[in-house]
């Protein structure tokens, strides 16, 4: 079974090596790894941030081990060449369209959330975000008024197959947990929502046993703080689901800790943390591995069909907290390597 590493940018690849650590750790028969270049750290070596190499590798991998992208150096190169372009890319060229994101708390941190220890005590939510589509990938560009003002624009649609697809992805992850699924739009305001939210409910004649509302993303990010514990899943867009997504991580704790898988239709996956690649801290050992570890558990249990071991990780994580294990961001001092020494023991 092919793993394709990905480290890329920034904290990319201090915290992959730590997920590497773990999954070595563990001892798996028949796993294999090919790395490739990926972000600013491809563009600046081979002119590309996604090289076809790269992208080889992702495709014959069964599943995708990503750090992060994205180079502050990088950040006014055309749109294309730009680091966060490989990470679009693989989720188009693979299809890889259903992101999950769950965000549960670890009893020993409800008091680093930013809400109040109890609020965060009742969290354990799946954002379902899709992620081939929305104004993400519309037509998009610059342009002149006609009085002479520069004007960017980015178009926002959705088709009903894509809304059908990520719509199933929500009910049947509702259906796998405690039945609830919360879909997340604008329809008051924007017609990509409206289409949006009629196929969901469309959808939902299939899944008679999921308790389906509706709610609008301003709304749901105010109730995300308010009372989160009342979400089991958000399923919404590709926006609203990044956007909601980092708003959730503070209310577990950290950034550090929220992992996620994207998945396409046949189980390939790709794994990673939701954060980005840190460029404040990057080289400093100060990164948290914890999200990529967990994405690593994601990946075993998602796409390589190995519970097993992906329960060992989970649980070793919590171990590893319950015994004290802090980095920085979760108000400790243990660098990124001792982080993944902690796991490491506790597995
Ligand atoms: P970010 O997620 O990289 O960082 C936001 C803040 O959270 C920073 O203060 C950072 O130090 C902190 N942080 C993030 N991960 C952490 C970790 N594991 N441990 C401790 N602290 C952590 O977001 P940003 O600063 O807006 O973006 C930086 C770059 O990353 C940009 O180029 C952006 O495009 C890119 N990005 C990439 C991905 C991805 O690869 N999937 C995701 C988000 C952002
Ligand atoms: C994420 C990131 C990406 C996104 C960027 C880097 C393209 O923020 O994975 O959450 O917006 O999807
Ligand atoms: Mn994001």
């Amino acid at each position: 079974m092919l793993i394709a590493l990905f480290p890329g940018d920034g904290i990319g690849p201090e915290i992959v090596a730590q997920a590497k650590r773990v999954l070595d750790a563990l001892a798996i028969d028949g796993l294999t790894y090919e790395e490739g270049l990926v972000g600013g750290s491809a563009y600046k070596a081979v002119g590309h941030p996604l090289p076809p190499e790269t992208l080889d590798i992702a495709k014959r991998a069964e599943a995708i081990l990503f750090g992060a992208v994205g180079d502050p150096d990088c950040d006014s190169l055309e749109r294309h060449l730009r680091p966060e372009q490989a990470i679009l890319g693989l989720r188009k060229e693979l299809g890889l369209f259903s992101n999950l994101r769950p965000a549960k708390v670890f009893p020993e941190l409800a008091h680093e959330s930013a809400l109040k220890p109890e609020v965060a005590g009742s969290i354990d939510l799946l954002i379902v975000r899709e992620t081939n589509g929305d104004v993400y990938f519309g037509e998009k560009g610059m342009r002149t008024t006609a009085d002479g003002l520069r004007e960017g624009y980015d178009i926002m649609s959705y088709n009903e197959a894509e809304v059908r697809r990520i719509a199933h992805a929500g009910f049947q992850a509702a259906r796998a947990r405690r039945g609830k699924l919360c879909s997340v739009d604008k329809a008051n305001v924007l017609e990509t929502s409206q289409l949006w939210r009629d196929v969901v409910i469309e959808v939902s004649a299939e899944y008679p046993d999921v308790a389906l509302t509706h709610m609008y993303v301003d709304n749901a990010a105010m109730q995300l703080v308010r009372n989160p514990g009342q979400f089991d899943v958000i399923v919404t867009g590709n926006m609203f689901g990044d956007i909601l997504s980092d708003q959730a991580s503070m209310c577990v704790g950290s950034i550090g800790m929220l992992a996620s898988a994207t998945l396409n239709g046949s189980g390939q996956g790709l794994y990673e943390p939701i954060h980005g690649s840190a460029p404040d801290i990057a080289g400093q050992g100060k990164a948290n591995p914890l999200a990529t570890i967990l994405s690593a558990a994601m990946m075993l249990r998602y796409s390589l069909n190995l519970p097993e071991p992906a329960d060992r990780i989970e649980a070793a994580v919590a171990k590893a907290l319950a015994d004290g294990a802090r980095s920085p961001d979760l108000g400790g001092t243990m660098n990124t390597v001792e982080m993944g020494d902690a796991v490491l023991a506790a597995l």
